[in-house]
Parts: structure tokens; sequence; C-alpha cells
């Protein structure tokens, strides 16, 4: 069974845990697209009815796409559950997100959503987050090199500024992702996003610390699911 099939897999366990009426955090990537398209055949087979809160611009497309009803995330909007796919996941359900660029907002539906539920592929479980996916950053336009220097060196990472097109990627938010690579491996993951949401021109990380719920993976034939117990993260 390939990749896609689990991913397809976990998407379709986490779309039967919707309930009609709820508002729904729909993540960015091709995990997430499996969902879409299971809320879609849900809302034709069974009347589901949802209002859905996108992670970025691509996602919006395709709800629009696939016309299921959407609207910004505010302080007026509950997200009952947030459900989105992942780079890589440790033991302890930390997580590396971002490899589509939509990290930032993908973070600001997670920590607004009451339940968040991450969908993978069994490729995406690691013992030790890093080495051979990069820690994707978003960063400021403005001094990006010299935001780049400081992280390099701060972090002790190989940094790459991603493209697009021959040139530097710009994201939903006007900003630009540096893929950090940590090659042996990040050793404490809840340190290393503590010392990069320090430095000056950094928006935000791919680090996903304390923001996964349930975790479910895909397996050729069903599902293995993980629950993370809640941790109050003060964000
Ligand atoms: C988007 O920015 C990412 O965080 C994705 O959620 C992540 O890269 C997983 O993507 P796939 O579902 O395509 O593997």
């Amino acid at each position: 069974m390939s990749a896609d099939d689990q991913k397809k897999n976990a998407a379709h366990h986490a779309v039967s845990l919707i309930k009609s009426g709820m508002t729904v955090g729909l993540g960015t990537g091709s995990t997430a697209a499996f969902a879409l398209h299971e809320i879609r055949r849900r809302m034709d087979d069974e009347g589901l009815t949802i209002l859905g809160v996108c992670t970025s611009s691509g996602t919006e497309a395709l709800a629009n796409k696939l016309q299921i009803p959407i609207k910004p995330l505010s302080t007026e909007t509950r997200i009952e559950l947030y459900i989105d796919g992942a780079d890589q996941v440790d033991h302890d359900g930390h997580i590396i997100k971002g490899g589509g660029g939509a990290l930032l907002r993908e973070k600001l539906v997670a920590v607004n959503s009451a339940h968040r539920v991450i969908m993978t592929d069994a490729s995406k479980k690691v013992d030790r987050l890093g080495g051979k996916v990069f820690l994707p950053i978003e960063i400021v336009r403005f001094g990006h090199d010299t935001t780049i220097e400081r992280i390099a060196r701060r972090t002790k990472c190989v940094p790459h500024l991603r493209q697009r097109e021959g040139k530097a990627f710009v994201t939903d938010e006007g900003h630009h992702i540096v893929d950090c690579e940590y090659a042996g491996g990040i050793d404490d993951a809840p340190a290393l996003s503590r010392i990069l949401d320090a430095i000056p021109g950094v928006v935000e990380t791919g680090l996903f610390i304390g923001l996964c719920d349930l975790l479910v993976v895909g397996s050729d034939t069903s599902v293995q699911l993980t629950e993370f117990p809640r941790k109050e993260v003060i964000l």
C-alpha cells in the first residue's frame, strides 16, 4: 500500500470524528486534501454540515471548489476540531510542520482549536525530529539574511532559504521560509522552539509543541491512534 493510501485512511478516520454543525480547522497539504474530499462526500451522502476555517490560500481554493462553507479565524470563531497533516511526529507528539509553507496559519488555527487531530502515513513517525526532514522557519523579509545567519549560529543548523521558480518563496502572510537542517536530529524540541521564538525576525517555527491531542497514523489496513494528554501550552 502506498503512503497516499495510508494518508487517505488517516484522513477518513479524522473526518469520521466530525459531527454536523461543527466548525473545523482545515489543514494544508496532501493529507488535508484527502480530508476535504471526504468531508464533501459526507456532505453529499450523509447531509453533514460544517463550517471550515482554512489554514492557507491553497486550502481555501480547494474548499471553495468543493463548496465547503468557510469562515475566517476570529475571536467569534470557536473551532471544535482541527485536522491537519505533518512532516514528522515524535513519541511525545511533538511535530514538524510547514513542508507546504503554511505553518504560520496552521499554528494560529491549531492554538485556537479545542481538539487537534494530526493525520499521517506511517513514514512520518520518528524517534527524533529533524535529520532528513528540515525544520521550516518563517522569517520576515527585511534583513532576512541576518536572521538566517543568527538562526544558524544560535542553533547550529545548516540553513536553506526556500526557493520557488528561482526566487525566494513567499508565504501567504508575505514572509520567507528558511528550512533548517539539523543533520543529527533535534535533541530537545521544546528547548529549540523557545530559542528560535526569541530570535528577532523569526515569525513562527514549524515546531508544534503540545499541539497534537490525537495522532492518527494510517496503516495499510486501518489506523493507529495515539492520544497525548492535553498540556496547557501558554501561547
Ligand atoms: C503544510 O505547511 C504542512 O504543514 C503540511 O501539513 C505537511 O507538510 C504535511 O503535508 P502532506 O500531508 O502533504 O504530507
